[in-house]
């Protein structure tokens, strides 16, 4: 074991005819903070979704928490994978669920007691300043509020390793520092995170290692 949260090495992905990600390798150890960078098409969304084991490398060896995920049974994948917690760019809420419901999700899937799911999920949409929508559904959020939803849903199971895929993209100047304020509280705590941003100006204010891509290669990591 190396020790990293995340380790890629040499990690390839084809997707189609298409070569979408080339020669990564990098490592990010436990409660590491990386933001992912680079023009759109660079990659970025292709490199979260193998550290959410939605794709598979074609070539390389990825690790995650410790474990070689091509070496792993199917079987495995799905446990490793409730320890890793992702903002997606388009939310991906349930549509049918509440926010609270939303959010509640990975602790009932958990199996955690309903009054502690009662606890922590009303202080988490509190803290993301949701408080007066939690009996919202989805449709009846606006896209900034569903971001929060969305960001507290990823966090509220305490994640090893969490992933945001452009997780400031409809939040405002405030909203955005409080998340940042988050993800730094989690960080310490040793969550290793991995945020993927267009956002020039926060990362300007949150000076953090950068994972730099472009067509699908590494500029530079560990920066
Ligand atoms: N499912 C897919 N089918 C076809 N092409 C894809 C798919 N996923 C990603 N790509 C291609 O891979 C490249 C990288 O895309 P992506 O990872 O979304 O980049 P980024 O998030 O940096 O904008 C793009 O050229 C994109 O068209
Ligand atoms: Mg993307």
């Amino acid at each position: 074991m190396s020790g990293a949260v995340v380790r890629l090495d040499r990690v390839a992905l084809d997707v189609g005819a298409q070569k979408v990600l080339r020669g990564i390798s990098l490592a990010i150890p436990r409660g590491g903070f990386r933001w992912l960078l680079g023009p759109s098409g660079a990659g970025k969304t292709s490199l979260l979704r193998l550290l959410h084991l939605e794709l598979r490398p074609s070539e390389g060896r990825l690790e995650l928490l410790g474990r070689d995920v091509g070496a792993a049974p199917r079987a495995a994948l799905p446990q490793l994978r409730r320890r890793i917690g992702m903002v997606f760019q388009d939310f991906r809420l349930l549509p049918h669920l509440s926010a609270f419901d939303n959010v509640a999700l990975p602790l009932r899937l958990a199996g955690r007691p309903e009054g502690q799911i009662q606890a922590d999920v009303g202080e988490m949409l509190a803290w993301v300043g949701l408080r007066g929508r939690i009996h919202c559904h989805p449709a009846e959020l606006s896209g900034g509020e569903q971001q929060r939803v969305a960001i507290a849903r990823a966090v509220i199971n305490r994640p090893d390793l969490l992933l945001a895929d452009e997780p400031t993209g409809n939040l405002d100047d405030t909203q955005a520092q409080r998340l940042m304020l988050l993800l730094g509280e989690l960080s310490r705590l040793g969550t290793t995170i991995v945020v993927a941003t267009h956002n020039d100006t926060i990362v300007a204010r949150h000076p953090a290692p950068a994972v730099r891509l472009a067509e699908g290669r590494l500029v530079n990591a560990d920066a």
